[in-house]
């Protein structure tokens, strides 16, 4: 098969379609990026990366001097290109139930590009048995295509840095397309290929990201516990963890959302047919973690935080980061609405017209929240503020921020 691609990504602007993309040109390997976001592409086209990725903007500048790197806002680009990658968004609805339909409903509208001698991969955080389920999509619809299920392991924001050292998980129905797959990924990373069948990557993405969140759960649950019987958690936490081996993979407490955790946990739920226990536990501590600290505001001021303004700092659903999707400051904005006399909220990174300066917050608000550790705030000091009651559950102020939550 001669084309003019070797890889067109569909989802190409995207946090994980743009960074694998770039690696994959850097790797010699002719990529388009194909996506319906206009807006993006032009960045991309211009050596911009339409969000914060470190080390981004250099790696794509690179690729696209390499000439390896393609935006493409057009479908005929996949029958251009000799690998398809897939990596659109996967959902689950307001009823935390996994929505199969994006990428079908993707794969109808271009179906018509994808030819019978093409590689699939599917690079997208999937329901088990998706990848099957669209093997014998394709084949209804009468195209004898491969399809192969890759999952995605960055660390949103490291991508750039992450993907050439991270080993990557390669599945397929059959062996060619495997020996395909494997030689493809080669060209990104000198860390292992490791091949599975397609059901037990699917879960072994999944049962990665639950792991995490309910890792962060228990991290989460102590911190209440050590909240409500009014002790310092920090103080446990050290002496837990100082020179003790066993207990260095307890991370930090703190606000765990983003847009892959808690979903990929609820994707895993509906899979045991929501009998995923800890799952379910997980989800209810660290989405409980935000009404707990309204609690204890409540329990301290009583009537009075009804007069109060309780500001927000960071927007992003992490540190340094500029998404907010799934951000759990935006559940700390609802609730103080209801129970505080006004909010006010302020991120460098996320361009809102309601968003007020990190100095507006600081002169007008009697709470501050830090909300997502960003590192534009290690200067401030609380001390210099002494009319500001400031809510810290990361420490950041405190300590040097290692092994911090992100996902
Ligand atoms: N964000 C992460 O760090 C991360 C890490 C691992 C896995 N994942 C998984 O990767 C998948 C994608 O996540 P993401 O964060 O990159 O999402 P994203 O929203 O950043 O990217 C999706 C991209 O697809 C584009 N798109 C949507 N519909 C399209 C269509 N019909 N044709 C072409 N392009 C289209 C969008 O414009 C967007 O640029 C999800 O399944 C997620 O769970 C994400």
């Amino acid at each position: 098969m001669d084309r003019k691609y070797d890889l067109c990504i569909i989802g190409g602007a995207g946090h994980v379609g743009l960074p694998v993309g770039v690696a994959f040109a850097n790797g010699g390997v002719k990529t388009a990026l194909f996506d319906i976001n206009k807006i993006s592409l032009q960045q991309i086209q211009g050596g911009k990366f339409p969000f914060k990725e470190i080390g981004g903007d250099e790696a794509l500048q690179s690729a696209l001097k390499s000439g390896n790197l393609s935006t493409v806002d057009s479908p005929e680009v996949i029958a251009q290109s000799k690998f398809v990658l897939v990596v659109l968004g996967t959902p689950i609805d307001e009823n935390l139930s996994p929505q199969f339909d994006g990428i079908l409903r993707a794969i109808d509208r271009y179906i018509n590009y994808f030819q019978d001698d093409h590689i699939i991969i599917l690079r997208s955080t999937v329901y088990p048995g998706t990848t099957e389920k669209i093997q014998n999509y394709f084949r209804e619809k009468g195209k004898n295509v491969q399809v192969t299920f890759c999952p995605e392991r960055i660390t949103q924001g490291h991508a750039i840095e992450e993907i050439k050292v991270l080993p990557q998980i390669v599945s397929a129905f059959d062996e060619d397309a495997l020996k395909k797959v494997s030689d493809l990924f080669r060209k990104i990373t000198k860390a292992n290929i490791i091949s599975v069948k397609p059901i037990e990557a699917e879960l072994a993405k999944l049962f990665t990201n639950a792991w995490r969140y309910i890792k962060f759960s228990v991290a989460n649950q102590f911190f209440m516990i050590a909240q409500e019987h009014d002790l310092d958690y920090e103080s446990i936490e050290r002496a837990m963890k100082e020179d003790y081996k066993r207990n260095q993979d307890l991370p930090s407490p703190g606000l765990t959302a983003g847009p892959c955790l808690l979903k990929d946990t609820m994707q895993l739920a509906a899979f045991t047919n929501n009998s995923f226990m800890l799952g379910h536990a997980a989800m209810l501590v660290n989405q409980g973690f935000v009404n707990d600290m309204i609690r204890l505001l409540k329990r301290e001021y009583a009537k009075e935080l009804k007069e109060k303004t309780l500001g927000i700092l960071g927007m992003a659903f992490k540190a340094d980061s500029d998404d907010h999707r799934d951000s759990l400051s935006y559940k700390i904005q609802k609730i103080a609405h209801v129970e505080c006399k006004k909010v006010l909220c302020s991120d460098p990174y996320i361009k809102d017209p309601d968003f007020v300066s990190k100095d507006h917050v600081l002169e007008n608000s009697d709470i501050v929240i830090l909300a997502a550790p960003h590192e534009e705030y290690s200067h401030i000091n609380p001390k210099d503020h002494p009319r500001i009651k400031f809510v810290d559950v990361w420490n950041f102020w405190k300590k040097p921020r290692e092994n911090a939550q992100s996902s």
